[in-house]
């Protein structure tokens, strides 16, 4: 494996990616759009059986990324990587006053802890040119009022892409954050089922931004892509939202 031998069909070539939450959503999709694009794929998440759904042939690991021994012995024994797309997150909604401790504290494991320890334990495992993209949100950008504990964590996750790419610039190595909008996912399908108008609720979701629709997982996937590969090369440390435009109008 070595950066730079991919062409522009197959961009990702000679690259050995690790993708987190590879068992659904945008991490499956992403999963399957870098192997179109060349690279060898390494799958984490909890659930082995949804991880060889998203790709038999794959490398699969089944952890949970907020347990440091889970992860500290995994990264023994990773290969060396090129590059990891940082997917893996959980949506709990509530105010800050209505939200339990307990609540609070999966939030930041789920979204904050499980990418700082993987930066721990994997960036010694990360050779010179590799590429990291961790999965932030737009309601990190901007508040909202009901989903506290995930904003706060996911703030989080947009400084740990910043003070990465500081740390790993003199490696050549890039960090950068995206912020997705809305996707229709389970993660938002959990979030509707607990609402009392769920169809309502989808209309204004897709009506915040102008475009006036959700976001793809594929969308997400290409804009993740684009920064695992070679063609950002000059691109670290930034916080790209992929929103419909929706930063710029609220
Ligand atoms: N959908 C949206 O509207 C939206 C918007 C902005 C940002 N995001 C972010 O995008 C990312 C992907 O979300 P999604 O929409 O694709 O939702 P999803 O389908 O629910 O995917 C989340 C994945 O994360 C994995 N995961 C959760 N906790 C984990 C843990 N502790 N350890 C390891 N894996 C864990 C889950 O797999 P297992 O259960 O098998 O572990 C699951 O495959 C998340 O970080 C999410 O916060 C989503």
């Amino acid at each position: 494996m070595s950066p730079g031998t991919g062409s522009l069909e197959k961009p990702l070539a000679g690259k050995r990616i690790l993708v987190t939450g590879a068992g659904s959503g945008i991490g499956r999709i992403a999963a399957r759009l870098f192997r179109e694009r060349g690279a060898e794929l390494v799958l984490v998440g909890r659930r082995l059986a949804a991880l060889q759904e998203t790709m038999p042939e794959a490398h699969h690991s089944a952890l949970d990324h907020a347990d440091e021994a889970a992860v500290a012995a995994f990264a023994s024994e990773c290969p060396p990587l090129d590059g990891m797309f940082l997917a893996a997150g959980e949506l709990r909604t509530g105010s800050v006053q209505g939200t339990p401790t307990v609540d609070f504290e999966a939030m930041l494991a789920a979204n904050l802890r499980g990418p700082w320890l993987l930066a721990h334990y994997l960036g010694p495992r990360l050779r010179e040119g590799a590429s990291v993209v961790l999965v932030g949100s737009n309601i990190a950008l901007r508040a909202i009022p009901d989903s506290a504990a995930y904003s706060v964590a996911k703030a989080g996750v947009h400084m740990l892409a910043r003070v990465l790419a500081l740390e790993w610039a003199a490696r050549r190595i890039r960090c950068n954050a995206i912020a997705p909008g809305p996707i229709h996912t389970g993660m938002l399908d959990e979030r509707l089922a607990a609402s009392s108008n769920p169809s309502a609720d989808l209309a204004s979701l897709a009506g915040v931004n102008p475009l006036r629709r959700l976001g793809t997982e594929a969308e997400v996937a290409a804009l993740a892509a684009y920064l695992l590969g070679d063609e950002s090369a000059w691109t670290t440390g930034t916080v790209i939202p992929i929103d419909g435009g929706a930063d710029a109008a609220y």
